[in-house]
C-alpha cells in the first residue's frame, strides 16, 4: 500500500536552523510529499528541540541507537534527514535504512569532510586553505562519514575578510537550506510513487 506522504524523521544536535528551513519548507508546500513526524536530538539542551516543540512535532532525545530503531519503527519511519546530526551512525544502523539516510554537509564534498570534520570546522578549514569557493552537499548516508553518493551540491564564494562565523552563515543561507528540503521533497517524492530503489 502506497502512502500519501512519507513519514520523515529529522536527527539534530544543535541550533537546527536546517530543521528550522525543513520545517518552513513544510508550511509554504514546497516539502509536500513527506511529513516530519519525528525529531531525534543526541543531547537534551539542542535548540532544535525547542524548534520541534514550537511547531507540534515530537521528539525524542536519543540515548543509544538500539533504542532509537523500534522508535523509528513503530512510527513506520521512510526517511532520515540528518540535519547538522554531529554523531556518526554505526554501519549496523545504516544497513537498516539502505538508501534512506541523507545528510547535509557545510562543503563541497570530497574537499573539508570525513571524520572530525564538522560544524564550525569545516569553514575553519576552508578559509586556513585559502579556497575561493566552498558550498554545501547533500549525500546518502553509508558506513564511510560523508562519503555516501552525492543528491545534490550547491557553491557558495568566499569572500574577503570572511570569518568562520560568516561564511557558515552563507553558505547556510545560499546553499543548505535550499538543497535539504528539496533533496528531502524529490527523494519523498519518490517513496510515495514507489519509484525509489
Ligand atoms: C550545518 O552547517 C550542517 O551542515 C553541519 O552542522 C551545521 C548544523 O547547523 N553539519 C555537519 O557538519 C555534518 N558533518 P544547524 O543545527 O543550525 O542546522
Amino acid at each position: 500500500m502506497l502512502k500519501e506522504k512519507a513519514n520523515i524523521a529529522v536527527m539534530v544536535s544543535g541550533g537546527g536552523t536546517n530543521l528550522q528551513a525543513l520545517i518552513d519548507a513544510q508550511n509554504s508546500g514546497i516539502l509536500h510529499s513527506g511529513q516530519i513526524v519525528l525529531v531525534v536530538a543526541s543531547n537534551p539542551n539542542a535548540y532544535a528541540l525547542t524548534r520541534a516543540a514550537d511547531n507540534g512535532i515530537e521528539s525524542v532525545v536519543m540515548e543509544d541507537e538500539a533504542s532509537l530503531i523500534p522508535i523509528l519503527q513503530e512510527r513506520d519511519i521512510d526517511l532520515i534527514v540528518l540535519a547538522g546530526f554531529l554523531k556518526i551512525l554505526s554501519p549496523d544502523f545504516i544497513r537498516q535504512y539502505p538508501d534512506r539516510i541523507i545528510n547535509i554537509h557545510p562543503a563541497l564534498i570530497p574537499s573539508f569532510c570525513g571524520k572530525g570534520c564538522y560544524g564550525l570546522h569545516v569553514h575553519e578549514k576552508a578559509l586556513d586553505y585559502g579556497v575561493k569557493v566552498t558550498g554545501a552537499t547533500v549525500h546518502y548516508v553509508n558506513e564511510i562519514p560523508d562519503g555516501g553518493r552525492i543528491i545534490s551540491q550547491k557553491a557558495v564564494e568566499v569572500q574577503e575578510g570572511d570569518t568562520p562565523e560568516i561564511l557558515q552563515r552563507r553558505v547556510m543561507e545560499q546553499a543548505e537550506w535550499i538543497l535539504l528540503p528539496r533533496a528531502t521533497e524529490d527523494i519523498s517524492a519518490e517513496i510515495v510513487k514507489g519509484t525509489k530503489a
